[in-house]
């Protein structure tokens, strides 16, 4: 994956089926009842307060749980035990299940497919759907494309019930059921709109044998770019798969990604961060095949104390051997840089044992110089060039 793709996914977070399932339900669209639980024991008191069949499902990011066997029904409490004893701890494509959603069991009558989602390519939102759901949907439109319905949504206009109608139409849901699946359709926008969501799917939407129609399986993902006006959101983060180098950067407002190289990356700004990375794994090359190891972008302002804390986050990692400073002065000059990267070493004090290579230029670049020069530490050495740098680094976490 390149660096821009790696930055590009963190810009958005998937939800798990019963975050979803709680989103539908604020919502109004209708959804089973359901209780997530991490333990057998849990999953029986779950089942115990549904009464009746329930349904145990794995609660993992990734698709076709119910081919991997993590979707299983169960006729009563202790089969429910049984059940999610087997599902609990299961590895579905990577992914450990530690918690399963315990729902009703559904008199499933019907399965239809239903998404929301942000086109890219065409610059707009577009509805898909299907009245054959339940099923693989790239396989669907890979194979019989005529059977989904591509309808584009205007964001400024968005899905009033008119417009739900027409996409039930196009989906040729049956019709006995098209205004209820209409309703539901206009409740998916509002899920969509309100969370600032990039999809919002529906696989299966079903209807049951009273023609109800039901959320029962969905998948969200949030637009992390909205995070800001999304307070919510940072209660959906799933803290225990986070990466906890990643999870210490977050806490101290730091934009830093963790790669699988050996050189660890810092720079002021994200056109420098990026365009360092391409340097650094075009110099690396020649040294072993060396690559970024990961890279944080302190920003406009490296103050003393931000170079600390992105040197701290890039030196914390093991698989750093070096560490490229690249710093273009700007507003904050090249002094101020100069004089942060020396109390930060100062203040990381003996855990600074790692070699890093600082380049420096624009404003009062002399000056910076100067003051790294005049510090003189040991694991500092200074090279005037973005290439030359970039080689110095590959081959000091080569040696290493
Ligand atoms: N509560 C339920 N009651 C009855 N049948 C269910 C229930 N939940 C799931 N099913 C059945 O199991 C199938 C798979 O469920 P679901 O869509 O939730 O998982 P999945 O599609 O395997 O997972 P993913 O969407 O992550 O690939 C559904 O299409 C449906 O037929
Ligand atoms: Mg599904």
């Amino acid at each position: 994956m390149a660096a821009w793709q790696h930055a590009a996914r963190r810009q958005s977070m998937d939800l798990f089926e019963h975050q979803a399932r709680d989103l539908f339900a604020a919502h109004d669209v209708p959804v089973l009842a359901g209780i997530t639980a991490n333990t057998a024991e849990q999953a029986r008191s779950a089942a115990e307060q549904l009464t009746g069949k329930v349904v145990i499902k794995a609660q993992v990011k990734t698709g076709g749980r119910g081919k991997a066997g993590g979707v299983k029904l169960a006729e009563d409490p202790s089969d429910a035990h049984e059940k999610a004893k087997s599902v609990l701890g299961m590895d579905i494509r990577g992914h450990r299940v530690r918690d399963v959603l315990v729902t009703e069991a559904c008199d499933v009558v019907e399965e239809y497919y239903f998404s929301f989602l942000l086109d890219r390519a065409n610059r707009t939102f577009l509805a898909l759907a299907s009245a054959e759901g339940g099923v693989d949907i790239e396989q669907l439109a890979a194979e019989r494309p005529e059977s989904l319905a591509r309808v584009p949504v205007d964001r400024h206009v968005g899905v009033d019930a008119a417009k739900a109608r027409k996409i039930v139409e196009a989906a040729k849901f049956p019709a006995e059921i098209a205004e209820s699946a209409a309703d539901v359709v206009v409740q998916l926008w509002e899920v969509f709109i309100a969370a600032d969501a990039t999809l919002v799917e529906v696989n299966p939407l079903v209807r049951n044998q009273r023609n109800r129609i039901i959320a029962l399986d969905g998948k969200v993902t949030l637009d992390e770019n909205a995070a800001f006006r999304q307070p919510a959101h940072a209660e959906l983060v799933d803290k225990e798969a986070e990466d906890p180098l990643e999870a210490k950067a977050k806490a101290k407002d730091l934009n830093y990604v963790k790669l699988d190289g050996q050189v660890g990356i810092i720079g002021n700004g994200a056109g420098l961060v990026m365009s360092t990375l391409d340097v650094v794994a075009y110099a690396g090359e020649a040294h072993q095949g060396v690559k970024p190891a990961n890279f944080l972008d302190i920003g406009g302002g490296a103050s003393a104390e931000v170079m600390a804390a992105g040197l701290d986050v890039i030196l914390g990692d093991p698989d750093v051997k070096s560490v490229f400073v690249n710093v273009f002065g700007g507003i904050t000059a090249c002094d101020a840089v100069a004089n942060g990267i020396v109390q930060a070493l100062e203040i990381l004090g003996d855990e600074a044992t790692k070699p890093l290579v600082v380049r420096l230029d624009g404003n009062n670049v002399e000056e910076g110089r100067r003051i790294l020069a005049e510090a003189n530490h040991p694991v500092v050495t200074m090279v005037d060039t973005m290439d030359g740098a970039a080689d110095k680094a590959a081959e000091l976490a080569a040696g290493a």
